[in-house]
């Protein structure tokens, strides 16, 4: 059942009718749906252009497909990119359980590996020294809650080991720079930053990569024949319409997400969020509680305040992924990190329509369980 929180996690920030309707209207005189309509072009090379100039590359360096979801562009990414048949993905042990079924459903193998203490990601140092004593073929590193990987490290790990190297940035649009060597994906679901309703981005600078997993969008068709198994992926054009309203407003959107985070900051201080909160506005907002989660729980939604524990329990204690293979130094599958993530972050309410009062609130339920 559905409960009515006072304060809620997440609230999306979509454009409202007025400014969507000129895309709209244009849809609508042109009578064009879906199968890569104007608005779906014109979202993609707007989105290429303002990640390119975010990135400080050429405007025309990037390649951006577009589809149903960031989890159907993961899989038609590992489709286009030609991988061997099982291939072993590496990729961190906490994360959303999509970025773990797209490596599955696609044939390839996940395995994962424990997290940085300092980024709560596997960073580039984690995967070459897991290379010296396990083989993988490819790794898959996520911008966790939203803050970025490292995109040069990881383009340079790439190049000196060989081992193929994409991104998951679901929820990371406007924190993530993006490298033409290094594909990433990105979430455009309503809760995420950057919310159009449901929608995915790949983002490259191999334009062939791309256009594979687009045509994989549909059916696999060229010329009205499919040369290979596709599916049906694609974003429809109410969707881009959507999109390029989002694009406009953007910079607004960011805007209010800092100013909420700063007077979190100010009201609890940085020293329980995530190493890096000076420096990014994530997607959602994590506070460390030591080993104090399940009591901040109770006591934030006993005030009728909601939270979330992403992404836990960890994959290892899904069903779906039971037995899954775990890398680690000593051969012992222990993620000693996220472990002890577990019993600490709780997930605390985040959008551009908290007031102060609301801050102030959570901020009193989480000092009346770990004190002031
Ligand atoms: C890390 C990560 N990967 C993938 C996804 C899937 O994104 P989508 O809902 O657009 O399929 C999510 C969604 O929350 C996510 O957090």
């Amino acid at each position: 059942m559905l409960k009515d929180w006072r304060i809620k996690c997440l609230v999306p920030d979509l454009p409202e009718l007025d400014e969507v309707a000129p895309f709209i209207r244009r849809m609508d005189t042109a009578r064009w749906y879906s199968n890569f309509g104007p608005l779906v072009s014109e979202f993609e090379q707007a989105m290429a252009g303002m990640l390119a100039k975010t990135s400080a590359l050429p405007a025309d360096s990037l390649s951006v497909a577009s589809f149903s979801s960031a989890t159907t562009a993961l899989e038609l990414l590992f489709r286009a990119a030609g991988l061997k048949e099982g291939a072993r993905i590496l990729t961190p042990a906490l994360t959303f359980a999509a970025t773990a079924s797209s490596i599955r459903i696609t044939g390839h193998t996940p395995v994962l590996c424990d997290v940085d203490t300092h980024t709560w990601d596997l960073t580039p140092a984690i995967a070459r020294a897991l290379l010296k004593t396990h083989q993988f073929d490819a790794v898959l590193p996520v911008a966790i809650y939203g803050f970025p990987v490292d995109m040069d490290a990881w383009a340079a790990f790439q190049a000196e080991t060989g081992v193929r190297v994409f991104v998951d940035a679901a929820a990371a649009l406007g924190q993530q720079a993006v490298h033409p060597d290094v594909p990433v994906c990105f979430s455009l679901h309503a809760t995420k930053p950057f919310g159009i309703g449901e929608g995915g981005i790949l983002v490259t600078g191999d334009a062939e990569l791309a256009g594979h997993a687009r045509r994989l969008s549909n059916f696999a068709f060229i010329d009205g024949t499919s040369r290979e198994i596709g599916t049906n992926a694609k974003l429809a054009e109410v969707l881009a319409a959507y999109g390029l309203a989002q694009i406009g407003r953007f910079d607004a959107v960011q805007t209010r997400r800092r100013e909420v985070l700063d007077q979190y900051l100010a009201r609890l201080g940085a020293g329980r969020f995530h190493p890096r909160i000076n420096d990014f506005v994530p997607g959602t907002l994590l506070y460390d509680t030591g080993d104090r989660a399940q009591a901040a729980v109770a006591r934030l939604n006993g005030a009728g305040i909601q939270t979330r524990q992403w992404y836990f329990p960890p994959l290892r204690d899904h069903a779906a992924f039971a037995g899954i293979e775990i890398l680690s130094a000593g051969g012992t599958g222990a993620m000693p990190v996220v472990d002890r993530l577990q019993t600490g972050l709780v997930g605390l309410p985040f959008h551009a329509f908290l007031s102060g009062a609301d801050i102030d609130e959570i901020a009193e339920g989480l000092e009346a369980v770990l004190g002031a």
